[in-house]
């Protein structure tokens, strides 16, 4: 019986997992074409790229004791995972509690609870201004109220870049060909770059790895600061990437990775998140230094419906200060002759 149960729920989590597209896309800038793959992991199961890492975190803790209706999983979350998460264990039965935090769009929470989720809301920031440290002081808290609640722990879990290692990281090379010649990835917890970059480390040493987190995210080290954008970046450093697992790594800040963002949807007509925004505008940095070799891929990780009242509102932009430095950075970039366009 139990054996047989074991199996149902494995194979509705790998059920679950979906290759995603990689489009092609040509940007112009100062009179060069460059042509690069957008890995656009929208198109996933849960529209994002945490479906993947919330597949090998259930996973996990499944096989270390099994998930079976009534239970209930706590994580802390920006919001991407947790989506992930309750569709997956909605669909056995099983309860979720999402520790997030103001930063967690409103279109989110709302999904969150339709989809049967319970939220605890995180007000208080931490000493750096953000939250993380905070989530994680609630979920400990819950633990002690609950034991027989289940924690993945989506921060220290080995099983999260693990899911990348399997997945995205052969998705990637496999889609784009003998030519690739860098992957830009956002970070957070560091569980989709330190997944690929291990792929990539194994079966393609030759491509580049760019690691890309937004400034005030103390995710590769550095200080730490007011951050705005949703997905990437964290208080606390990645534990999965000490250093050796990427070639590069880039701070964007925040107005200018929205001004990409919102350039991307007047040529596109797509909304992308702001952490695409961001691993996009590392990309801008190297073609304009010229050191762009073979074909890149950015990993978008996810798309910009739930972002229309923060990244993509003026009003909000005004709110946090920074309306005029988005625009500001349109107009430069436009003036360098900034375009894209879909390419095949
Ligand atoms: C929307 C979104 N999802 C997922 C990720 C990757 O997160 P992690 O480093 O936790 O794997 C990022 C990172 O920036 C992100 O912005």
């Amino acid at each position: 019986m139990m054996g047989s149960s074991f199996l149902r729920v494995e194979q509705a989590f790998e059920r679950v997992l979906r290759r995603t597209p990689l489009r092609r896309i040509q940007m112009s800038l100062r009179g060069r074409a460059v042509s690069f793959g957008l890995k656009l992991e929208e198109c996933g199961t849960a529209r994002s790229v945490k479906s993947r890492t919330a597949v090998g975190l259930l996973s996990d803790l499944h096989r270390e004791s099994p998930l079976v209706p009534g239970t209930v999983v706590v994580e802390s979350t920006s919001g991407n995972l947790g989506l992930a998460m309750v569709h997956l264990l909605a669909g056995i039965g099983c309860g979720f509690l999402a520790v997030v935090d103001p930063k967690t769009p409103q279109a989110t929470r709302r999904a969150l609870l339709e989809q049967g989720a319970r939220l605890v809301v995180v007000e208080e920031p931490d000493e750096q201004g953000g939250y993380l440290s905070r989530r994680l002081e609630a979920v400990r808290r819950i633990l002690d109220e609950h034991p027989d609640y289940r924690w993945p722990n989506q921060y220290e879990n080995p099983a999260n870049p693990e899911a990348h290692r399997i997945s995205t990281g052969p998705e990637i090379t496999e889609q784009a060909g003998a030519d690739l010649g860098a992957v830009y990835v956002p970070v957070s917890t560091g569980g989709t770059l330190a997944g690929i970059a291990a792929h990539l480390r194994a079966h393609r040493p030759d491509v580049r790895c760019v690691a890309v987190d937004v400034t005030g995210s103390v995710a590769l080290g550095g200080a730490g600061g007011r951050r705005l954008i949703s997905g990437i970046g964290a208080g606390r450093r990645s534990v999965f990437l000490r250093g050796d697992e990427y070639d590069h790594a880039v701070h964007v800040d925040d107005a200018e990775a929205i001004a990409v963002c919102r350039m991307v949807r007047e040529d596109l007509g797509r909304t992308v998140g702001g952490s695409t925004g961001c691993v996009l505008r590392a990309l801008l940095d190297d073609v304009t230094v010229g050191s762009v070799a073979g074909f890149p891929v950015c990993l978008a990780a996810d798309g910009g419906t739930k972002y229309a009242d923060t990244i993509f509102s003026d009003d909000w932009a005004r709110e946090q200060g920074i309306h005029a430095d988005i625009g500001a950075a349109v107009r430069r970039w436009r003036a360098a002759g900034l375009t894209f366009r879909v390419s095949g």
